[in-house]
């Protein structure tokens, strides 16, 4: 069987709402390499999404979730739970920022934690408005992608959504909106759109991922800390694509100097197995009514115990320093690049979350054609990549934080090479 193949099989039966970015059929997957069913290797730079901070099949994690198999898969943690649902949540809680006392629940996708944190917030407030931010992404759900703040497509033909949800810009040096400029736009909300007083939380993620990479600066998350203390809102920080040892510390919000209310995880919690959680401010968290919150599959065993797992890598193997250390070297790779493509527009690494967005360099404007010529020229050249960005104009980087510098230099020769073609092909 080909890939092509099977992409002809898929297409006769998989709604194309689906989208699949690359052709491509996996056999196997090993840290940082991806095998199709032809054969071909390829340099993984995507983690499945920020997933595998700890590596394709990793045997720790395996033999953890195998041993839990061999116990039992489901019992449902709301009916009869079991030690690793409770001893996550004592890891979780712990390492939440902040001094406050916290508690958590797991839920089993990225979108649920999210529905469910606004949850909390609206049971513990007594209101009902969310702010978030343009070009934040929270899912896919209902509630979320009323959260998210970028129309195609992920909210595109798909409303009404839930009401009293308000925009604000995100601060984003490159693009020119300031820091003031965002938190007075949240004023500007208080005064046209909804009282303060009905506001339940702002939602912000503490580096915009599907948004393109952006990190929020100090003064921003500590003048929505200060908003939202002055008017008794929740501040929701959404670290679904940044936690876990991906920017370098543990959680992003930890270069913020702010301790949020609330919190969302899921992605690089559990190196692939599906579960997320919410950690917060304990006498925040026990608001909503018993079995209010949770959901048949949430907080897996088999989660759980790869949760457990993947801590355990990430304080042994140091994967934080190891992802400033891949920021680092990609960092330096791209910079030297950018004096030969003048479309690199900005080089942005936070840790090991890294992106390379394009604009053209005499208008400024986004080029989308060369990051879809760059994502599609990837697949032939034995690199897996992922663009993001409101306008699709940047690619973004997330290796496995495990990836061995020979083959995290192998692929960034591939990356250089299909940006100075496209690049030339351009001209
Ligand atoms: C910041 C953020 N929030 C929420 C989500 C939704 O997570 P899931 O796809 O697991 O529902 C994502 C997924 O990309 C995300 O990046």
């Amino acid at each position: 069987m080909t890939n092509q193949q099977l992409h002809q099989r898929r297409s006769q039966v998989i709604a194309q709402g689906m989208g699949a970015l690359y052709p491509l059929y996996v056999e196997k997957a090993e840290n940082a390499y991806v095998w199709d069913i032809e054969g071909n290797k390829y340099i993984d730079f995507a983690a499945g999404i920020a997933v595998t901070n700890t590596g394709h099949a990793n045997k720790r994690i395996s033999e953890a979730v195998k041993a839990q198999l061999d116990n039992f898969s489901h019992t449902c943690a709301m009916v009869t739970p079991y030690a690793s649902f409770v001893e996550l949540a004592e890891k979780l809680t712990e390492l939440a920022p902040g001094e406050t006392k916290k508690k958590a629940i797991f839920l089993t996708t990225g979108a649920e934690a999210v529905e469910n944190a606004v949850k909390v917030a609206r049971a513990h407030t007594g209101r009902s408005g969310v702010i978030a931010f343009k070009g934040g992404f929270h899912g896919r759900t209902n509630m979320t992608m009323g959260l998210t703040g970028k129309v195609a497509p992920y909210k595109a033909g798909f409303g009404p959504f839930p009401n009293e949800i308000y925009h604000a810009p995100y601060p984003n040096a490159f693009h020119g909106i300031s820091v003031e400029q965002s938190l007075q736009a949240i004023d500007d909300l208080f005064a046209c759109d909804i009282e303060p007083s009905r506001v339940a939380a702002i939602i912000f993620e503490p580096v915009q991922g599907e948004g393109g990479f952006y990190q929020a600066p100090q003064a921003f998350a500590q003048g929505l800390r200060q908003l939202c203390d002055k008017h008794g809102i929740l501040l929701i920080a959404d670290e679904i694509q940044t936690g876990f040892a991906r920017t370098g510390k543990m959680f992003a919000t930890e270069y913020l100097g702010i301790e949020p209310d609330l919190m969302t995880m899921a992605k690089g919690i559990a190196g692939g197995f599906p579960i997320s959680a919410v950690v917060g401010k304990a006498n925040v968290m026990d608001s909503a009514l018993p079995g209010g919150l949770g959901g048949t599959y949430a907080g897996s065993p088999l989660g759980c115990v790869a949760g457990l797992e993947v801590l355990k890598i990430i304080e042994e193997e140091d994967l934080c320093a190891k992802a400033m250390g891949i920021g680092e070297v990609v960092n330096a790779r791209m910079t030297k690049l950018q004096e030969t493509v003048p479309a690199i527009g900005e080089i942005r690494t936070i840790g090991a979350m890294m992106a390379i967005e394009f604009t053209d360099p005499e208008s400024g404007q986004p080029m989308q054609d060369m990051t879809k010529a760059v994502i599609s020229k990837a697949q032939e050249n034995g690199l897996i990549l992922l663009s993001c960005g409101v306008k699709a104009n940047v690619i973004r980087l997330l290796p496995p934080l495990t990836i061995e510098s020979q083959v995290l230099s192998e692929g960034l020769d591939k990356l250089e090479n299909i940006i100075t073609q496209v690049s030339n092909a351009a001209v």
